[in-house]
């Protein structure tokens, strides 16, 4: 059999890389912790509907790269036990008593039967003092007549005969399975004791469509509005670092499950949502970060896409200047100049960019308010000295955004050269059925984070030496492996990180095997567990030390 391996554009993250990871997503929560951002965690899946009325149907990402998929039917059990008793108690009064089928309190014989499936019981008969007597139906609804339905009912019928809390003892117990008409009877199942009722009606619920996350700006939105966030009158600081999925094309810096960090300022207009200097200081926050870092010879690219008219008026400048061109184009860029023609401006095919390079620019779309706004944006970022370069193309492949939008580039990363990229989303909220909620965030694309920070040499030599353990703990005999794992355990107590050898290494490979792994290594023989003198050898200096174990945590640890 062929060997399994990561789905393409997926990849393991081992350690010490998975160090770095957890280094600079430090790093990034310690700068979200002094902005005063909290993290927001949403879930990986989301109603496919999210994404295509947030990002936009015509985008890449909603037509191309999404990974969606049918949830399958889900089998309405309370809708068919509802219709099957009315159904039941209009045909036949007498046969099914209302409060015994519908009971909800949770006798422990109830509960027994419940865990087998079996819903409900339906008797005909007479209180004779603490007992029932006559005959009883045990019945179990279920989507399919199965094996397992028959058995569980059968199992059912043995704890009614058993178990005291059944009170049916005295009882002759039938059982019933109904299934929807829409079910085939699997004709190997022997149903010999128990009668199957087919049972007509839609018990189907239709499924949903699911898609994993390919970002997580329209998750956030849904939960601000799910939890009303809003209502506190205040700005929403949330942050959040996790995966997201895009069906792209892999090559350096793209993948198919790739990772971001992500932060999001929303709120109510009173609040200030909508101010410039919101925006910029989401941009002096990201400056910070990426400086902190260490990350040098970033590029800010920085545009604005004005208001949602001023969107419209530019589109329709596009739609007119491309009647012309877009028979030139490719036959996305031909769509998209009668659907949605901003997104020609997202095309990557070559020979298509001459023409796009001719195409009006957004700038002169914008009305006075979005003129201003970020002119705001801009003399705020002079202020605090974030340098920024303008760039009247960058329209991002989202359709969410409003006013400003900007990339962080790198000119190490290739292609793939936009560490991250964000923007205003002043509509956003309104779109997914929320109340007014004007927002600014961004994302950071880790893996390319990543990359970028491996690319600078001193940084990798950083994270190798930080992998090192602070002692190996070599047992001499395996004889000593207890006294041994006793010993590593209060070194690590007292938070140092140790490595454990094992006592059927020889002394040569203890040492080897220390030296690769670890700073220091400490030798346990029966000796040294006797006296409580342990022997420490500092590998950089070569010097051999005798350390009493009760001052053994405090050496190692200078
Ligand atoms: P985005 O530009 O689609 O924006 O993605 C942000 C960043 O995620 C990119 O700049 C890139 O670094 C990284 N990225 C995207 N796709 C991949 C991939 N296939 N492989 C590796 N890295 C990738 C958004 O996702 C928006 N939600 C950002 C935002 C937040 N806007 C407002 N708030």
């Amino acid at each position: 059999m062929a060997t399994l391996k990561a789905v393409r554009g997926t990849r393991d993250l081992l350690p010490p890389e998975a160090a770095l990871w957890n280094r600079i997503e430090a790093a990034a929560r310690a700068v979200f912790a002094r902005y005063n951002f909290g993290e927001i965690r949403t879930p990986i899946f989301e109603d496919t509907s999210l994404f295509a009325r947030s990002v936009g149907e015509e985008t890449d990402i909603v037509s191309k790269e999404m990974y969606t998929w049918s949830d399958g039917e889900r089998f309405d059990e309370k809708k068919m036990i509802a219709e099957w008793i009315e159904n039941n108690q209009s045909r036949e009064p007498q046969r099914v008593q209302p409060d015994r089928i519908n009971v909800q309190g949770n006798p422990p014989f109830l509960v027994k039967l419940n865990a087998l499936g079996v819903q409900r019981q339906v008797y005909r008969g007479l209180m004779q003092g603490q007992h029932l007597t006559g005959v009883t139906e045990l019945v179990s609804f279920r989507p399919v007549l199965s094996s397992e339905a028959i058995s569980s009912l059968l199992k059912a019928r043995d704890l009614a005969r058993s178990d005291p809390s059944s009170q049916l003892q005295q009882h002759r117990i039938k059982l019933r399975l109904v299934v929807p008409t829409s079910s085939p009877l699997n004709p190997w199942v022997d149903r010999s004791e128990v009668v199957v009722e087919q049972f007509e009606g839609q018990f189907f619920a239709s499924s949903q469509s699911l898609t994993l996350r390919p970002e997580n700006t329209a998750g956030v939105v849904r939960a601000y509005i799910e939890h009303g966030l809003g209502e506190s009158g205040q700005l929403q600081k949330l942050y959040y670092i996790g995966p997201q999925f895009r069906r792209e094309r892999p090559q350096k810096g793209r993948y198919r499950q790739f990772w971001q960090i992500g932060a999001e300022v929303i709120g109510p207009p009173s609040a200030g949502s909508e101010s410039p200097l919101r925006d910029a200081e989401v941009l002096e926050m990201l400056a910070t970060l990426l400086d902190e870092l260490g990350i040098t010879g970033w590029t800010l690219e920085l545009n604005s896409v004005g208001s949602a008219a001023d969107r419209e008026r530019y589109n329709q400048a596009l739609r007119e200047a491309l009647v012309p061109l877009a028979p030139k184009m490719c036959a996305d860029c031909q769509r998209r100049a009668v659907t949605n023609p901003l997104r020609v401006l997202d095309c990557k095919v070559p020979e298509d960019q001459p023409i796009i390079a001719t195409l009006p620019v957004i700038a002169d779309s914008l009305d006075e308010d979005s003129r201003a706004h970020f002119a705001q944006v801009t003399a705020a970022l002079d202020a605090a000295g974030v340098p920024y370069k303008l760039n009247h193309r960058l329209v991002r492949g989202l359709d969410y955004y409003t006013r400003t939008t900007f990339e962080f580039t790198h000119g190490g990363l290739g292609a793939q050269n936009a560490l991250l990229g964000g923007g205003r989303y002043d509509g956003l909220s309104e779109s997914i059925g929320g109340p007014k909620a004007p927002g600014i965030g961004f994302a950071i694309g880790l893996d390319r984070l990543v990359l970028t920070l491996q690319a600078q040499e001193s940084t990798q030599t950083a994270a190798a030496q930080a992998v090192k353990a602070d002692a190996y703990v070599a047992p001499i005999g395996e004889s000593l492996n207890a006294a041994a794992l006793v010993l590593a355990r209060e070194l690590r107590r007292a938070g140092l990180r140790v490595e454990l050898g094992d006592g059927s290494f020889r002394l040569k490979k203890s040492f080897e095997t220390a030296d690769k792994i670890a700073r220091r290594i400490v030798i346990l023989g029966e000796d040294e567990l006797q006296s409580g003198i342990l022997t420490v050898k500092d590998f950089a200096s070569g010097t051999q030390t005798k350390v009493p174990r009760a001052e053994l945590a405090k050496f190692l640890n200078g």
